[in-house]
């Protein structure tokens, strides 16, 4: 007997609940990202919006918190006197005015100050003279800013509140970083347990169980965090090079007759299929829920690296059950490519571009939250 119109409507919502429910317990990207408390795709703003404001500074984090990022990123190192703080290179050079006010000392690593002479150095005038298309004039004399600080920041707007993605940068030149880091992220409350409930507030990922995510390069750091916080998201970022996969080729970049880095990078891939599979692997082992591999940019820069994310390699990733979070992605048609090719979040500079990229974009524009923050 032909089925009724009623009951082919009934059984064809039944299919399609049916294919809702499968879909949901199915294991993929997108639900371990949703378990872990981490949105998917995420949005992580590299030092803060860096592209817009000098990087690690007030400026750069709240501007990136402001515009509705999911995370804070930040390279943590510890000064002289044992306190925590953001900085990406090993000295001060680049981005502060240590030549001026410690000339013989400007060489030296930023954990041979203590903080309160880092304190005294200038973390924006760089950006002013670097990019004067988007200078500031309160850009000028921004602070190096403690971990403490960079929590402030994260808590601080009412009605967004993001998380923090954690690097130990170069955490062999400081020795129980990753248990200090645990003390202060107690001491915060920001190791609190949270309910899967809370992971979905609409007031961010820094109100849930996914606020907190750690990254670093070194395998005895990721042992390290994972002893230390076994609770935590932990990703191992991956790059093509001396301490992480190894290169096919042993061309140096001096050797290589390439005009810049960049090029040179390009041209890297990891020595065969199986030797980035046996990082993937070892991630896994020690507790990531994923990796952080690089990616060669379009237009190239010194944020190119190797690609890292070609789609076998995301693939196999996520068939290890782990999470693929791409650095550092500024341009859309990088967005698009790295997303085509399957990856769950990316870090980038520019986060306004991203967030409007994936259709969440920003109420108000980058020039007017840099004008509600004072700057
Ligand atoms: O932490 C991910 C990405 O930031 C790694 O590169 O050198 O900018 O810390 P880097
Ligand atoms: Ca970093």
């Amino acid at each position: 007997m032909p089925a009724t119109s009623t009951q082919s409507a009934l059984l064809l919502s039944l299919l399609l609940l049916l294919g809702q429910a499968q879909a949901a317990s199915e294991p993929g990207p997108a639900a371990l990202a949703t378990r872990a408390g981490i949105p998917h795709p995420a949005v992580i703003a590299h030092r803060g919006a860096s592209f817009d404001a000098p990087e690690s500074t007030a400026a750069a984090y709240k501007l990136a918190r402001d515009l509705g990022v999911d995370y804070l990123e930040l390279d943590l190192q510890r000064s002289k006197d044992g306190v925590l703080f953001a900085l990406h290179d090993n000295n001060l050079q680049r981005t502060t005015d240590v030549a001026s006010k410690f000339p013989e000392r400007k060489d030296s690593p930023a954990n041979a100050f203590t903080m309160a002479e880092l304190k005294t150095l200038d973390a924006g005038s760089w950006f002013n003279t670097a990019y004067p298309d988007r200078a500031q004039p309160a850009f000028a004399g921004l602070k190096i800013l403690t971990l403490d600080e960079i929590i402030d920041i994260a808590q601080g707007n009412p009605l967004h509140k993001p998380g923090l993605y954690i690097e130990t940068k170069e955490p062999k030149q400081f020795p129980g970083i990753e248990h200090d880091l645990k003390e202060k992220l107690q001491d915060r409350g920001w190791l609190s347990p949270a309910g899967s409930k809370l992971a979905k507030s609409a007031l961010g990922v820094g109100q849930g169980k996914g606020k907190v995510v750690l990254q670093t390069f070194e395998k005895s750091s990721l042992e390290l965090l994972q002893k230390e916080m076994p609770q935590v998201p932990k990703i191992l970022l991956l790059w093509v090079g001396e301490g992480s996969i190894e290169p096919k080729s042993t061309v140096s970049f001096a050797e290589s007759g390439e005009k810049d880095k960049a090029a040179y990078y390009a041209k890297q891939q990891p020595k065969d299929q199986a030797e980035f599979q046996r990082w993937v692997d070892y991630a896994k082992s020690q507790g990531a829920i994923g990796t952080g591999p690089s990616a060669a940019l379009t237009h190239g820069g010194d944020q190119s690296y190797a690609d890292l994310v070609q789609p076998w390699m995301n693939q196999y990733t996520h068939d290890q059950g782990l999470l693929v979070h791409v650095y550092t992605i500024d341009e859309a048609a990088d967005f698009q490519k790295v997303m085509d090719a399957g990856v769950d979040g990316i870090f980038t500079n520019r986060a306004s571009e991203l967030l409007k990229f994936y259709k969440r974009p920003a109420t108000a524009s980058v020039a007017q939250v840099l004008r509600n923050n004072g700057y």
